[in-house]
């Protein structure tokens, strides 16, 4: 443990450690120095003499010991190889077989203490039946062990030979046991990796589905006010004949009618006032002005009819109380709409009382008006024969366009036989 200096600018608030290299973070590391310590401990078991035994002992315990690097990429190799390096260990450097002594550089070493490490490799990182079948065969070769060194031991020594088998039968069976739980805990991370992956990818693909209907809406949007504006620029044109072609052309008739009358009334000497005549151009201008008030009031009301000063209620109610059909209101509003949603609301209610007279053929009519959370919702019920629809370039088919240009919407049942009910649902402000 060594104690660093505070750094500057911090102040220094007990010992630091310095960095010591973490053995999970450096498995490189950590498998060089097994194979390090398993090959210096297998040093004193080596033969003395002569050379070529010793220079065979190095290598076998060096390539067994060597194993444990390749473990984390090859491990079932890795296993294999140090299997089959036992396994010549076995049958040549153990107990005597068919006579001769066995050969000292082939004796089993600590070097072997690599085996249960590559079990519990293989038993962590594969498929359990490679690991079942590498465990298996571990225990075979402990058999086999304890088969070929039983003989040499002296007839008394069973306990002896019931430990040695237990113990290898242990080890391999202890780091298979590690090595299986460990792959448990990963297969449970792996899953759980899994079902966080699903979950974002989830997240995800609701978040792709929210934008999609947001750009959608935005597109729809866009459309509605498009239409809003060439709605409001027809009406203008509209208007705008009708003054010109109606109450233009009236006025000017009457501003020359009235200088007809002047004249008349102021005759040039010599010219008596023909009374007949002057009373008869009167007549004409009087017919006329009244015929340009009228013109100009309806124009008016078509624009705004003067009842919604009033308000949408008592508008609604004189629309009621004129309806052909007998009419009913049911009024259920705490706030009023704006003036626009108010004219609107107006408008649609008399196109679809209008309706009702012409093609419902029913006895009484409902007009119900209430407030749903910001929204206004108006139903004009009949009890006629039914047969609505939504005809393109029909007046109902006409409100539709209007309601949606401020994001309304108009919705008709009227199913064969009856009822009726056109529901319209207005923003209460505009
Ligand atoms: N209240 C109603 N009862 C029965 N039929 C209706 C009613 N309202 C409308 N209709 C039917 O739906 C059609 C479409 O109505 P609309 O779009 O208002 O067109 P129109 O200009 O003919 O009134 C009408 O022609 C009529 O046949
Ligand atoms: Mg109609």
């Amino acid at each position: 443990m060594r104690e660093q200096p505070a750094p500057p600018g911090r102040a220094y608030s007990g010992p630091m450690l310095t960095a010591l290299p973490r053995p999970r973070e450096h498995p490189r590391l950590l498998d060089g120095a097994l194979a390090v310590l398993l090959f210096s401990l297998s040093f004193g078991q080596w033969p003395s003499s002569p050379p070529g035994s010793v220079a065979a002992a190095v290598g076998i315990c060096g390539l067994l010991a060597g194993t444990v690097l390749a473990r984390r990429r090859y491990p079932v190799a890795a296993l294999a190889a140090a299997l089959a390096i036992a396994a010549v260990q076995i049958v040549f450097g153990m107990a005597p077989g068919g006579g001769g002594p066995p050969a000292r550089a082939l004796e089993p070493t600590v070097a072997d203490a690599v085996i249960p490490v590559l079990l519990y490799t293989v038993a962590a990182h594969r498929p359990r039946r490679i690991s079942v079948a590498a465990l298996v065969a571990c225990l075979l070769g402990s058999a086999a062990a304890i088969a070929r060194w039983a003989p040499a031991q002296p007839p008394a020594s069973s306990n002896l030979l019931f430990i040695a088998a237990a113990g290898l039968a242990g080890t391999a069976l202890t780091a298979w046991v590690l090595g299986d739980s460990m792959a448990y805990r990963y297969r449970r991370e792996y899953y759980a990796s899994l079902e966080e992956r699903a979950a974002r990818a989830e997240a995800e693909r609701d978040a792709q589905v929210r934008i999609a209907a947001a750009a959608q809406r935005a597109r729809e949007l866009q459309d509605r006010r498009a239409r809003a504006i060439d709605e409001s620029a027809a009406r203008l044109r509209r208007i705008e004949r009708d003054l010109h072609d109606g109450a233009q052309v009236r006025l000017a008739a009457l501003a020359m009618t009235l200088g007809e009358i002047k004249e008349d009334l102021d005759p040039a000497p010599g010219r008596a006032v023909d009374g007949e005549r002057t009373r008869r151009l009167v007549s004409a201008a009087h017919q006329n002005a009244k015929e340009t008030l009228a013109e100009l009031r309806d124009l008016a009301r078509g624009i705004h009819p003067p009842v919604l000063d009033r308000g949408l209620g008592p508008a609604l109610s004189s629309l009621a109380e004129t309806s052909a059909v007998p009419a009913e209101l049911r009024l259920a509003c705490a706030e009023p709409p704006s003036p626009a949603i108010a004219d609107m609301a107006y408008f649609c209610a008399a196109e679809l009382l209008a309706n009702v007279a012409k093609h419902s053929g029913a006895a009484h009519a409902t007009i119900s008006v209430s407030d749903q959370d910001e929204r206004l919702l108006m139903t004009v019920t009949d009890d006629g024969a039914g047969g609505a629809r939504l005809a393109p370039g029909g007046g109902l088919a006409g409100l539709l366009e209007r309601v949606q240009t401020v994001d309304g919407q108009l919705d008709v049942s009227s199913p064969p036989g009856g009822p009726t009910v056109v529901t319209i649902e207005l923003p209460r402000h505009a």
